[in-house]
């Protein structure tokens, strides 16, 4: 990143302020490191066992709060200690958490084994995520309205984003998807998907098209097949490419020593969804959101791991 880039990352963070609502998965992160990932029927030693807040969404709301944003998470949570962790360190960070269902199922848990190198590996057990209907969604929909911009992943099931997408789209509220974990999407979400964030193999999924990164034209079909009009191809540290008006643009990543990847893509979603609620352009806010994403590496866990505002404007300098 050069200076001109930690500038416009700079304006970018200066800009925020514009509430966004997050909804989706919240989980407990059972997280263990260990110096390298156990192979197939293998056992290792690892670290003393850590309960850390994590959940794709909840970490993007997590990440929203720290920057200064007016953040809403609406999601489901068990009525346990795990629940009662996940609300209290949301609420701590500044997230609003009161449309979170709680349910009289376990909370959401995810384990996770991280690495000398950084890498992890993560099994998530959806618990009380998969309670969250279509139906509860609606009840939200006033919520949603309100929004500046609305944040989804795929921890929940697909016919709950899709109705949060239709109750956006209705209201006017932009609609920032990532398609985490992995699945293909029907037509009507895609439709009514305002910005896609991907990875290769998730995009290569719901394009339904082969996809080498270095190939942009490759990209740019693979997003055009999408048929959504704009969209992030992250590329981990290699930064990101912007797709936007069938054209791409690349963002440069900036360059830490990480201890733990883990939820650094939620952080980076978490900025982009909220630069895009406050009407900064797509680069400028992949640029901002490589910056936070950065940082998240420097520490273990997920939400545990996030900067705030003014830890990013120190880091940008
Ligand atoms: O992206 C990281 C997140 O994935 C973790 O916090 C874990 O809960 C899983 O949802």
């Amino acid at each position: 990143m050069n200076v001109a880039d930690r500038g416009r990352a700079l304006e970018a963070l200066d800009r925020l302020g514009a509430p966004v609502v997050a909804l989706g998965s919240l989980n407990a992160d059972l997280t263990v490191t260990t110096q390298r990932l156990p192979g197939p029927g293998e056992t290792v030693v690892g670290s003393d066992l850590r309960i850390l807040p994590g959940g794709k969404s909840a970490n993007q709301a997590a990440t929203a709060a720290l920057l200064g944003v007016p953040t809403v998470m609406i999601g489901a949570v068990g009525r346990d200690g795990n629940g009662q962790l996940l609300l209290e360190s949301l609420a701590l960070k500044g997230v609003d958490t009161r449309h979170v269902y709680e349910r009289e199922v376990a909370t959401g848990t995810a384990m996770i084994t991280v690495d000398g190198a950084a890498e992890n590996t993560i099994v998530i057990s959806p618990g009380a995520n998969a309670t969250l209907t279509p139906a509860d969604v609606v009840d939200k929909a006033q919520v949603i309205a309100e929004a500046g911009a609305l944040g989804l992943c795929l921890e929940v099931s697909l016919e709950t984003v899709t109705a949060a997408a239709r109750c956006a789209h209705e209201a006017g509220v932009p609609v920032v998807l990532n398609v985490s974990p992995a699945r293909q999407l029907s037509p009507e979400l895609l439709e009514l998907t305002d910005v896609l964030i991907v990875n290769q193999h998730e995009l290569s999924l719901v394009s339904g098209q082969s996809v080498d990164t270095a190939d942009l034209e490759q990209v740019a079909k693979a997003f055009m097949a999408t048929g959504v009009k704009r969209g992030v191809l992250t590329l981990g540290g290699a930064g990101s490419l912007i797709y936007e008006e069938g054209r791409l643009e690349w963002v440069a990543a900036f360059k830490v020593n990480p201890v733990d990847t883990t939820g650094a893509g939620d952080s980076f979603m978490g900025t982009l969804l909220s630069a895009l609620a406050a009407g900064v352009s797509l680069a400028d806010g992949a640029t901002l959101a490589a910056a936070v994403a950065a940082c998240s590496t420097t520490k273990v866990g997920a939400q545990a791991s996030y900067a705030s505002a003014d830890e990013v404007r120190e880091f940008l300098k």
